[in-house]
């Protein structure tokens, strides 16, 4: 146990030296010039570039290997904090090669992982840390550190898809959004956020994926929503990011569309009705299931009661007995709920 604390401490470490490597190279390496124009292709600006501590990760195998030549302790622990790789022979090289570099930091601050994107077209466009003892991509937010930095207690904050999209948000004065990481918005994600701020808006691309993921993330808050959680969704014209969006309507546009964000029933109730279309039965029957999955009664009898009026009933009791649903006693939300694994259904066949 003390070894491992040990072992953590020393990755941390090593993490920020790699970080203020790839930050010096984007001041001093010959190749920078490059790096520049990307960015200034990307219309970031220096204040904001510092802010986040983007860098350049040089192009060759041994930029940040080079760095410990003789320190064969230190090159082992690059390996396990996912900054090297080993192929067959045993030969170890730099992960990050000829890459934009953002440094992912936890909520106290110390860089855990990174993102690294080609600069321009290539793939992968993303490569980023693998899990290592440090970094465990699904309970982390990009963005979530820097925000905290200028809001404390923040009233809102917007998840969104990718390193690019906060950074040009915070850019332009939206400075509370953080990214999931390239996942889905796990409920670990989702329950820190909430945690974090009084209410929580859900904006992801304007392309099929981002609807889907959006879908993705209602299934995944139902069942750790209390009542007075606010969950909204947002959604851009197609082809849209909310990088490119806010760079084409600006600040005051941009946060025009967060006031007219979806509420989570809203949108739950909407793509069932498009989903289903006329088709009472199946709606009621693919709601039903969503609206199992919440673990607070309170609010599951609210979406019961949206439910029944959608349905043209009067109250959610003649839903309640028309599908032969009883409503249990709210139980308290614990780590296994939370997962959604174990958890007895709030609603059960009478
Ligand atoms: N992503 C990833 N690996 C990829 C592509 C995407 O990890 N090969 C993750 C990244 O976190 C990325 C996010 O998914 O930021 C969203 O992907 P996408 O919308 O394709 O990229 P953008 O963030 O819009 O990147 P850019 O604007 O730089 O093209
Ligand atoms: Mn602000
Ligand atoms: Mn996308
Ligand atoms: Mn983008
Ligand atoms: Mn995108």
């Amino acid at each position: 146990k003390r070894q491992d604390h040990g072992l953590s401490r020393d990755l941390y470490q090593l993490m920020e030296e790699a970080n203020l490597f790839y930050q010096s190279q984007l001041r001093q390496h010959q190749d920078k010039q490059k790096v520049l124009d990307y960015l200034d292709f990307r219309g970031l600006s220096d204040d904001v570039i510092k802010h986040f501590g983007i860098g350049f990760a040089p192009d060759g195998w041994d930029g940040l290997l080079g760095r410990y030549r003789q320190n064969q302790s230190a090159q082992d622990k690059l390996l396990t904090a996912g900054m090297l790789i080993e192929n067959d022979s045993g030969k170890r090289y730099d992960r990050f090669r000829d890459r934009l570099m953002f440094p992912i930091r936890d909520r106290r601050g110390r860089v855990i992982g990174f993102g690294g994107r080609v600069l321009g077209e290539g793939t992968p466009k993303y490569l980023n840390s693998p899990e290592t003892p440090i970094f465990h991509k699904g309970n982390e937010l990009y963005g979530l550190y820097e925000l905290k930095q200028l809001h404390r207690d923040p009233q809102h904050v917007l998840i969104v898809e990718g390193y690019m999209d906060v950074v040009a948000l915070a850019q332009f004065g939206v400075d509370y959004a953080v990214a999931s990481l390239g996942t889905s918005t796990t409920a670990e994600q989702f329950q820190l956020l909430v945690r974090s701020a009084k209410e929580v808006i859900c904006c992801y691309d304007g392309d099929r994926a981002g609807r889907e993921a959006a879908w993705r993330a209602l299934e995944t808050a139902l069942p750790l929503l209390k009542p007075g959680d606010m969950v909204r969704f947002m959604f851009l014209p197609q082809g849209e990011d909310p990088d490119t969006m806010v760079r084409k309507i600006g600040k005051a546009a941009f946060e025009e569309l967060i006031q007219q964000a979806m509420q989570l029933p809203e949108f739950l109730f909407e793509t069932l009705s498009s989903t289903h279309g006329t088709d009472k039965g199946a709606l009621a029957k693919q709601a039903i299931t969503l609206i199992e999955k919440v673990q607070d009664s309170v609010l599951q009898n609210l979406l019961l009661e949206s439910l029944s009026h959608k349905l043209g009933m009067n109250s959610s009791d003649d839903l309640k007995k028309k599908l032969g649903f009883a409503v249990k006693k709210p139980q308290p939300l614990n780590a296994k709920g939370l997962q959604g694994r174990g958890t007895p259904l709030r609603l059960a066949i009478a």
